[in-house]
């Protein structure tokens, strides 16, 4: 049994990490023939991926996927720590699977994910739920197969609080046959003060480049024609690693692989650089479209939250991104309510917003987590005050994502083409900036890359009409 702990997790010692193959053991292979899974995930493309991968492996163990909970035979939780919300989700599901599990009594229940790393969440499921049946973290979720199999005798945890080996040729089935995510970076070390991720998924960890490309390359061979590099700080790539190579030589290298787009995602203003930009400019297969958080407007908030950039730093790096790289569409986050936020420190970031006009958004209310040191901050923000500090956010981000998208009426994008809608004739898909595209057309083949015309505007997607 291993427990999490956010105290080694915290600490600064350099914790040995091996790379391996991924092997499974023969006699896991179909041992659970014809039994049900039902997986429900929380969180960010990150998780999203990892499910991925533990589908892949169940899948050789010989499950099946179903959609629905009352016929599962096993119910597993990919969780999210980010905000107190994504917590009650999961604690809510756990509920409906106890009440699953009176009437079924070999019904298996697991936890893993970021929630599996939080000792406040280890503890109140050893105290509490006793039915789960096993906890397994982000750092060993390839030891599944054991784990399953141990836990039909007694619960089992299995949770490294720091990072465990780094683990090439996961099994992996992916849930889109034209888009793939790729990680490249595993972790993060900036410890903004208000976020879990450093301590839920350890020290960063780059994969080594050769892996990376191979990953695009079979890619590429099995008919993908978009990847998105995934990290929770991606443009840190390599420093772990190389001395000469980053993320601007690694975009440069899966650039020339000719796969039709490339995205990355997430960045961090800090570890952004003119190399990084110069090269996302000069390929046009590497996609005009950045995420890039900001998480507040005002010095000060920035300066506690442990960003490592003023207002005006991230300004001067966002005005070059958009000179530097043509029609480039820049995304954010932003946090309302962090510990002490005065209307002055709010105003500040709607400022920014209003100069910045980003053509995407994610905005929050700032959530304590336990064990960060934000968390600590007296607090003297109402709810009803960070509410509404959302509410006046929102309404201004939602304007200037249809302004941004006004502009492209009457414009040609290009558009990856992902599915039909319910409606005849109406396909959809995103385009290069990556706007929700709904267009119609005659025979068009899901997966394609097609011209569209753009016919009307709308806040969070465009119509229009392929061109002939
Ligand atoms: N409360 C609210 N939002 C948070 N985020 C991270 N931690 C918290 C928190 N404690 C937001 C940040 C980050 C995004 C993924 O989630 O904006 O960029
Ligand atoms: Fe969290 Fe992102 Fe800051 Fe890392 S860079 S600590 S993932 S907000």
């Amino acid at each position: 049994m291993h427990l999490p702990d956010f105290k080694v997790a915290r600490s600064n010692n350099k914790i040995d990490y091996k790379k391996k193959e991924y092997s499974l053991a023969s006699k896991y292979l179909n041992k659970y023939k014809d039994k049900k899974c039902f997986l429900k995930t929380y969180g960010c493309q990150m998780n999203e991926h990892d499910s991925e991968n533990i589908k892949g492996i169940l899948e050789l163990l010989g499950f099946d996927f179903i959609n629905d909970i009352d016929n599962a035979d096993l119910v597993l939780l990919n969780t999210c720590s980010i905000r107190e919300n994504a917590h009650n989700k999961a604690f809510g599901l756990l509920g409906k699977a106890k009440h699953l599990k009176e009437s079924k009594r070999d019904l298996m229940i697991g936890l893993c994910g970021c929630m599996a790393q939080e000792e406040i969440v280890v503890n109140t499921i050893m105290e509490k739920y006793p039915f789960v049946n096993f906890v397994i973290g982000t750092h060993n979720f390839y030891q599944l197969p054991e784990i399953l199999e141990k836990s039909e005798e007694k619960q089992q945890i299995e949770v490294y609080s720091r990072e465990g080996d780094l683990i090439e040729s996961l099994p992996v089935d992916r849930t889109s046959k034209y888009k793939a995510y790729v990680n490249i970076i595993y972790g993060c070390d900036k410890f903004c003060t208000y976020c879990i991720v450093p301590y839920t998924r350890g020290r960063q960890r780059s994969r080594e480049k050769e892996d990376i490309l191979k990953e695009v390359d079979n890619l590429i061979k099995d008919g993908y024609k978009e990847v998105t590099l995934l990290g929770q700080n991606v443009n840190a790539y390599g420093k772990d690693l190389y001395d000469n190579y980053s993320l601007a030589e690694l975009l440069e290298d899966v650039a020339k692989t000719n796969i039709p787009r490339i995205r990355f995602m997430t960045s961090h203003p800090w570890d952004f650089n003119d190399k990084m930009i110069e090269v996302i400019a000069k390929y046009p297969n590497i996609m005009p479209s950045i995420h890039l958080p900001v998480q507040s407007g005002s010095d000060r908030i920035l300066k506690l939250m442990g960003r490592r950039y003023t207002k005006d730093k991230y300004l001067t790096l966002f005005h070059k991104m958009k000179e530097m790289i043509p029609n480039c569409a820049i995304s954010t986050d932003i946090i309302v309510g962090f510990p002490g936020e005065t209307e002055e420190d709010f105003l500040e970031t709607l400022s920014l917003v209003k100069e910045c006009k980003y053509d995407n958004a994610y905005t929050f209310i700032y959530s304590p987590r336990v064990g960060t040191p934000a968390a600590k901050l007296p607090d003297n923000v109402t709810k009803e005050e960070k509410e509404q500090r959302l509410y006046k956010l929102n309404e201004i981000v939602n304007a200037y994502f249809k302004e941004n998208n006004d502009k492209l009426v009457g414009k040609t994008v290009s558009v990856l083409v992902e599915g039909i809608s319910d409606k005849k004739n109406e396909y959809y898909g995103y385009s290069e900036t990556n706007k929700l595209i709904n267009f119609t057309g005659d025979n068009i083949e899901i997966g394609s890359i097609v011209d569209v015309f753009i016919t009307t505007a709308k806040t969070w997607s465009l119509d229009g009409k392929a061109s002939e």
